[in-house]
């Protein structure tokens, strides 16, 4: 799909057109300002790209921007945001050395009923694809030591559609070759590798909020000891 143009129904959904073809992440986030490579960017209040700098060591994978960050322009600023920095911080991972992003940037809702509260929809499959070249740009500019993907669109978005957070939590995994290529380049280093956990938002709704908390330190901690 050509750049500027607004994908219709049954058009494919791809932000590739709208990446830049140089720079380093501060022109890729000037770029994903405009993207309109799926529909999303219609209701949302602006494009949600990654913070952080391309030093960080490690890099952070959500779904998609929550109602506060949309607002805000910031990933992870809202409850859930708030809870991963308190577990971060826990596991022994300075804030300093992480950049923040997600698998879809751009806040997929609908309004409830009554009122004017956002609800969060998942993004679909195809607007995970379409927003996949991003991702790709911000794992080869980072070149990040360790992904931790926070729940099951990121796992999904990272390691194909079998990912299941159950089964693939807490372990250090290889990253899939094509990341592997995007994340070699610092310092001549090992390939990167993959942490995979819960989403913090899943944390907040758990009936056992404790337990689940403290499942997601543990996960970070495994995530801290690749760092050492
Ligand atoms: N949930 C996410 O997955 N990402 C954010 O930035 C905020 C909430």
């Amino acid at each position: 799909m050509a750049a500027g143009a607004t994908p219709q129904a049954g058009d494919e959904y791809d932000a590739t057109a709208f990446l830049p073809s140089r720079g380093g992440l501060a022109a890729y986030r000037r770029a994903a300002a405009s993207c309109r490579g799926c529909p999303l960017f219609e209701h949302a209040s602006g494009t949600v790209f990654g913070a952080g700098t391309s030093a960080a060591r490690i890099m952070f994978v959500g779904e998609q921007p929550g109602d506060q960050e949309d607002r805000a322009g910031e990933p992870f600023v809202g409850p859930a945001g708030r809870l991963l920095r308190a577990a971060l911080g826990e596991a022994g991972i300075a804030e300093e050395q992480a950049y923040f992003t997600n698998a879809v940037k751009h806040f997929k809702f609908e309004v409830a009923e009554r009122g004017k509260r956002r609800i969060h929809k998942p993004p679909s499959l195809r607007e995970m694809r379409a927003c996949r070249p991003w991702l790709s740009a911000e794992l080869r500019l980072v070149h990040p030591e360790v992904v931790v993907a926070l729940g099951a669109t990121a796992g999904k978005a990272l390691l194909g559609p079998s990912f299941r957070v159950t089964k693939d939590r807490g372990a250090l995994l290889p990253l899939p070759p094509e990341e592997q290529r995007l994340t070699t380049t610092r310092r001549g280093q090992e390939p990167g590798l993959l942490v995979a956990t819960v989403h913090p938002s899943a944390i907040l709704r758990s009936d056992e909020r404790e337990a689940a908390y403290a499942g997601l330190v543990a996960d970070l901690r495994v995530a801290a000891g690749a760092l050492d």
